[in-house]
């Protein structure tokens, strides 16, 4: 099975690439987790904040990674293989297609929440008496249900990873990208026409920078990384479809800006609504979960809007866990030989296994933490992964680019063999000396917050 060179599958449009990169950058971190860290970090002050980290991090991370992808037309692993042989840099490859192994695991437990929820909310907005919060509560904390859900919702992603790059990936981002954009749209329009919406909105858009401390940043910084889908294999191994001639500064900048776009739209879909109807909306995590469904229950017809709602949450969960999945899948056809179909199936039941716990987490293992984290089972995949691999991946990639590939060979490769312009050579000087000191900051603080503090 050659999967290089002149068999590997490629995107057949810009559109194409842009659209499945801003569908794994789009997930439950614009629409989910977003709002709620908005919410909690002072509104407007955290959205600048978090402006400036993607500019300063997230761009030229999008920027190398589709750069050592399209250069090496490889996996992960392959990149690292191809382009520092003899070396253990292929290291970093694979520590990239773990995490993307990892995050997938409990990725796909929370989207299954949001599939099981899509008909649940039609169930509580029928009966208006109902204790939402305890209704969904119950739900996460059942043993089998959630389980089935995640089942179901990873057996979808492997049937688009097997049917392959172009028409899997590239034909389902195509299509669910549009419907999530009008999905959202709606769900806008219906939220700041409510009466008293407005109350929301100035929470929303209304800067209070007393609010914002280092952790504020920090926030704002791994929100970036995570959102963006960088610092794991995701963006490297969908660089790998791009074609020589395809061009890297332009595309990364529309996934950085759609990705961005629906993040602050999904807060103006969210909080007019929460004010509205009179919520609380410093919810946190459960913001989506647990408020939400008690929103739309309020809301005149908000049975059919809060289908909506999951239905989007959902789509934006799968375009982003497909590209989780590839990263795994990719590794185990350009290494070691396997066929599509087998690795995406094999990967599949192992990822789904591996979820379990995190789902069990609010049942059975209900109450158990490792020692030192004091976090529910799904916390402890989250905070190991965006908390440590992540930002791990991040460094170590941004290092190979500055100083083992070198500046001079990567500016060449992003500028496709021109002399450097201004934005490359900029580009060079974020990936060399910004980059690894910014990340190497947040790793620091967020660590010390969780076992010093
Ligand atoms: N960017 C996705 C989100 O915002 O939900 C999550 C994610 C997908 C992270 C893919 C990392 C990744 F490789």
């Amino acid at each position: 099975m050659d999967n290089s060179g002149k068999n590997r599958e490629h995107w057949q449009s810009r559109a194409g690439f842009i659209l499945a990169a801003a569908g794994s950058a789009i997930g439950l971190g614009n629409i989910w987790r977003f709002p709620y860290m908005t919410g909690e970090h002072g509104g407007a002050a955290f959205i600048l904040i978090y402006l400036i980290a993607v500019l300063l991090l997230g761009y030229p991370l999008l920027v190398n990674e589709m750069a050592l992808g399209r250069k090496a037309q490889s996996d992960p692993v392959g990149i690292f293989k191809r382009l520092a042989p003899q070396s253990p840099w292929w290291l970093t490859g694979a520590l990239a297609v773990f995490t993307g192994f990892f995050i997938l695991s409990y990725y796909a437990v929370v989207a299954g929440w949001s599939f099981a929820y899509i008909y649940k909310v039609v169930l509580a907005a029928a009966s208006p008496g109902m204790d939402h919060a305890l209704a969904f509560r119950e739900h996460i904390s059942s043993v089998v249900e959630p389980i089935v859900w995640q089942g179901l919702f990873v057996v979808l992603t492997v049937a688009i990873i097997a049917a392959g790059v172009v028409n899997g990936i590239q034909r389902w981002s195509t299509i669910l990208m549009p419907v999530l954009f009008v999905l959202l749209l709606v769900l806008i329009v219906r939220s700041i026409t409510l009466p008293g919406a407005g109350e929301g909105l100035v929470y929303y858009l209304k800067p209070d920078f007393g609010k914002v401390t280092g952790r504020t940043v920090l926030a704002a910084l791994s929100q970036a990384f995570f959102s963006l889908s960088i610092g794991m294999g995701a963006i490297l191994t969908y660089g790998s479809y791009l074609r020589k001639k395809d061009e890297i500064t332009g595309s990364a900048a529309w996934v950085a800006g759609l990705d961005t776009g629906i993040a602050l739209l999904a807060g103006l879909a969210l909080f007019p609504a929460i004010f509205a109807l009179g919520f609380e909306p410093g919810a946190g995590p459960g913001l989506a979960f647990i408020t939400l469904p008690a929103v739309f229950a309020k809301m005149p017809l908000g049975g059919f809007f809060g289908v909506l709602f999951f239905f989007l949450l959902g789509i934006a969960a799968l375009t982003s866990a497909i590209s989780l999945l590839e990263v795994v899948t990719a590794w185990l056809i350009d290494e070691k030989g396997w066929s599509r179909r087998r690795a995406a199936v094999c990967m599949g039941i192992a990822v789904f296994i591996v979820g379990i716990p995190a789902s069990l987490g609010y049942s059975l293992l209900k109450g158990f933490s490792f020692p030192g984290l004091g976090m529910d089972m799904l916390d402890t995949y989250d905070w190991i992964s965006n908390s440590i691999f992540l930002p791990l991946g991040g460094i170590l990639t941004a290092v190979f680019t500055g100083y083992v590939w070198g500046g001079t060979r990567a500016a060449r490769e992003v500028g496709r063999g021109r002399k450097a312009s201004s934005i490359v050579k900029i580009w060079v000087w974020l990936i060399r000396y910004v980059v690894p000191v910014l990340i190497i900051v947040i790793m620091a603080v967020g660590i010390y917050d969780t076992f010093v503090r």
